[in-house]
C-alpha cells in the first residue's frame, strides 16, 4: 500500500505538472487539461458545435471548448467575472437564479450540442455539506440541459462523490443513452471529484413517463430549499 506521505507527494507533483503546463501553453487553469483529457477519451466536441459552460471562470474550459469547436458558439456562465476570450460570450450570474437562466436562454438562442458543468461550491471543509452543495449544483446543470440541449446532445458534469451520487447518475441515465463516470488524470489524487460523461440526450423525461421499474426507485433527488 502506498504511504500517505508518498501519495501526497505524488499528488503535489501532478498538480505542479499541470500548473506548469497551463502556464506554458497560456491556459487559464489546470482544469483545461481535465477537459482535454475528457474530450480525447470520450469525443465530446465536433467542429461547429454550440457549447454552454457552467461555472466557467476563470475560463480554462472555455479556451479548450473554443479551440475544439472552431466557429461554433460558446457561452460561459459564472458567479465570478471571466476575462474576455475571442469569440466566446459570457454571463456573470448565479445559475440557480431564474434571472441568469433567462439571460442564458436569451443570449444563447437555439440549441446546444454540449452542456458542460465544472461548477463547484465553496468548500467549507464539512464533507457531507460540500457533497450536498455539489449535488445541488449538478441538479441545476441538468435543468439547464433540459432547457437548451438538442436531441442526442452531450453533457459533462462534475460532482463531488458521496451518498447522493447514485441519484445524480440516475437523473442522467433517465435522460441520456449512455452515462459514464470518469476521473481525469489531471484531477488531484486527494480529490473526491468525478466527471460524469453523458451522451445521446433523449429529452427530459418527467417521472411519470419513466419505465415502471424506474418508478419503483425511491432515491429520486429533489432540491428542497436553498443550500448556500
Ligand atoms: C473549478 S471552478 C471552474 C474552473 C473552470 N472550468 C476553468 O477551467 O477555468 C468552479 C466555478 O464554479 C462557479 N460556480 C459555483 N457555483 C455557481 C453558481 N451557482 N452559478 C455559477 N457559477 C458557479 C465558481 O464561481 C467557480 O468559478
Amino acid at each position: 500500500m502506498i504511504h500517505t506521505m508518498t501519495k501526497r507527494w505524488l499528488a503535489e507533483r501532478k498538480q505542479e505538472k499541470y500548473y506548469r503546463l497551463a502556464k506554458k501553453y497560456d491556459y487559464r487553469s489546470r482544469a483545461s487539461f481535465k477537459l482535454m483529457q475528457i474530450d480525447d477519451r470520450f469525443e465530446i466536441f465536433r467542429e461547429g458545435d454550440s457549447v454552454v459552460d457552467l461555472g466557467a471562470s476563470p475560463g480554462g474550459w472555455l479556451q479548450v471548448a473554443k479551440e475544439r469547436v472552431g466557429d461554433g458558439k460558446v457561452i460561459g456562465v459564472d458567479l465570478r467575472p471571466i476575462k474576455p476570450i475571442d469569440g466566446v460570450m459570457t454571463i456573470l450570474g448565479d445559475i440557480t437564479a431564474k434571472g441568469t437562466m433567462d439571460e442564458l436562454l436569451e443570449k444563447f438562442e437555439g440549441k446546444a450540442d454540449v452542456v458542460l458543468s465544472d461548477m463547484a461550491p465553496n468548500i467549507g471543509g464539512h464533507y457531507s455539506t460540500d457533497h450536498a452543495r455539489s449535488v445541488h449544483l449538478c441538479i441545476f446543470a441538468i435543468d439547464v440541459a433540459d432547457h437548451v440541449l438538442r436531441k442526442n446532445g452531450k453533457m459533462v458534469v462534475k460532482v463531488f462523490m458521496g451518498d447522493m451520487f447514485p441519484s445524480v447518475k440516475w437523473e442522467l441515465e433517465r435522460r441520456f443513452q449512455s452515462v459514464k463516470v470518469h476521473e481525469p488524470d489531471a484531477t488531484r489524487a486527494a480529490s473526491s471529484e468525478v466527471y460524469v460523461i453523458a451522451k445521446g440526450y433523449k429529452g427530459h423525461r418527467p417521472k411519470e413517463m419513466a419505465d415502471p421499474a424506474e418508478q419503483q426507485r425511491t432515491t429520486e433527488f429533489t432540491v428542497k430549499g436553498e443550500l448556500k
